[in-house]
């Protein structure tokens, strides 16, 4: 019954949203270096965050899984880093807070560089390009020469992801995710707004709660759980040579593992079952993501959980529901009947973002922040008509005080888009409406929406 696999073995599938990379022995070279370089993420690491997906699948948990749409290599610098952040331990201790379980962290970060794009080419003014495909491909630069892929981008992308997760590591274990800090992560331009006044007071009774143990005679300085974060890395897997150079095989399990992240998933343009997307990532033992969108079938998800989970095993896969505000309930609640009927562990979470962009009349690509909230809202409705956990969000936003989405507090309008629109990709929440929307999925989820 068990199919045969291999790092390789994808290569004999249709492999959709491959670079057509012009000069292959340039291809062959950098993925030799890729592949001798030391793995990014350890083995027991996906391990350990495979268990705690478990206990999101289990409803005893929830799922925060946030980053940049494309991280980009201009882009790169330690403030940019500690600021996504910053924004993701808010988010984070809001809900952990407010819901009272455990909140399982997960970036977009140190490895989201690839981008699937839905045409070759792209028109840019009366230009034809060939499509941008994220930084470890090509250059945004509207010029045919940018756009050419370049396979020494994808020892940059090593390199970025590298030093990214070294100050992640830095950062999560060093004291700047110390529960004492709590206060301390509000970034200047969200202190003064509504959404940043509401996070002063709960950070302000979270240091009380922390003074009271303390006076209470529990020697709060002793536990590492009240100081440090598990902060683990996830992107798409999308260009499989890149994912191949960078598989391990444990050597405590013998089992292979791609050691570029700890979680890795699949987009909903490269999820069929007999591609190689879906090849490549059954046979490692990361815990897995797949985007599922409005036009899924029950009996295709069913099939999915097969391929990349036969011995279900809880916390290895984590569907991603990507349906549209409006459709959401729809579409989502014969997915999760069957796949609870069918007994599988999955994680659901709920990617509110790539199902409600829309285009401006200037041109930008946008999303509402009500959409966002609404998405969420019909998620957490479906899955309690279903009796299953809403299990999590995944999000795009950054740290930066940009205007990319519209709505929030300060009710961006689509005139405010061209502020200060930096995206490479699609738009993401800033830091204001992320902390804001924490706290609306915290009341969502108690609700029961
Ligand atoms: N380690 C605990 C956790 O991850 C508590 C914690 C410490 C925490 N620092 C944090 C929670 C920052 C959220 C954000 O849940
Ligand atoms: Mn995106």
């Amino acid at each position: 019954m068990a199919r045969r696999w291999a790092p390789d073995s994808w290569r004999s599938f249709t492999a959709l949203q491959q670079p057509d990379w012009p000069d292959a022995g340039a291809l062959e070279m950098a993925l030799k270096q890729v592949a001798g370089f030391p793995p990014l993420v350890f083995a027991g690491e996906a391990r350990s965050l495979q268990g705690s997906l478990a206990k999101v699948a289990a409803g005893n948990a929830f799922l925060l899984q946030a980053g940049d749409c494309a991280e980009s290599f201009e882009e790169f610098s330690a403030v940019n880093i500690r600021e996504k952040l910053r924004v993701i331990l808010q988010m984070a201790v809001v809900l952990t807070y407010s819901m009272g379980v455990p909140v399982v962290k997960i970036g977009r970060m140190a490895g989201q560089f690839a981008k699937p794009r839905s045409s070759a080419t792209e028109k840019i003014g009366d230009l034809e390009l060939p499509s941008f495909r994220g930084h470890i491909v090509n250059d945004l630069l509207p010029t045919a020469a940018a756009r050419i892929p370049n396979p020494e981008r994808l020892v940059q992308a090593y390199h970025q992801s590298a030093s990214t997760l070294n100050l992640l590591r830095a950062f999560t274990k060093g004291g700047f995710a110390d529960l004492s800090r709590v206060t301390a992560w509000t970034q200047e331009f969200v202190a003064s707004s509504p959404e940043g006044r509401r996070y002063e007071e709960l950070s302000m009774e979270i240091e009380r709660a922390l003074q009271f143990m303390h006076a209470c005679g529990v020697d709060t300085d002793s536990f590492p759980m009240l100081h440090e974060v598990d902060v683990y890395t996830s992107h798409e897997a999308l260009i499989l040579g890149y994912e191949e150079a960078l598989t391990r095989q444990d050597s405590l399990t013998g089992q292979w593992y791609d050691c570029s992240a700890h979680m890795l998933w699949i987009g909903e343009r490269t999820r069929q079952l007999d591609g190689a997307h879906v090849e490549f990532l059954r046979g490692v033992g990361n815990p897995l993501g797949c985007k599922v969108g409005p036009t899924t079938s029950p009996e295709w998800v069913l099939e999915l959980c097969q391929v990349l989970n036969p011995a279900r095993i809880p916390g290895r896969l984590t569907l991603i529901s990507r349906m549209g505000a409006d459709k959401v309930e729809d579409s989502l609640r014969p997915l999760l009947r069957a796949v609870k009927d069918a007994d599988q562990p999955v994680v659901w979470a709920c990617d509110p973002m790539h199902a409600n962009t829309f285009t401006a009349p200037n041109g930008r690509k946008t999303r509402h922040f009500e959409d966002v909230v609404a998405e969420i809202a019909g998620f957490v409705r479906a899955n309690k008509a279903e009796g299953t956990w809403p299990g999590g969000i995944h999000i795009e936003l950054t740290g930066e005080d940009v205007t990319e989405c519209t709505g929030g507090t300060d009710d961006l309008t689509q005139d405010d888009l061209d502020d200060r629109y930096e995206t490479i990709c699609d738009p993401r929440l800033n830091g204001r409406q992320s902390l804001d929307l924490a706290f609306r999925v915290a009341e969502l989820i108690r609700a029961g929406a």
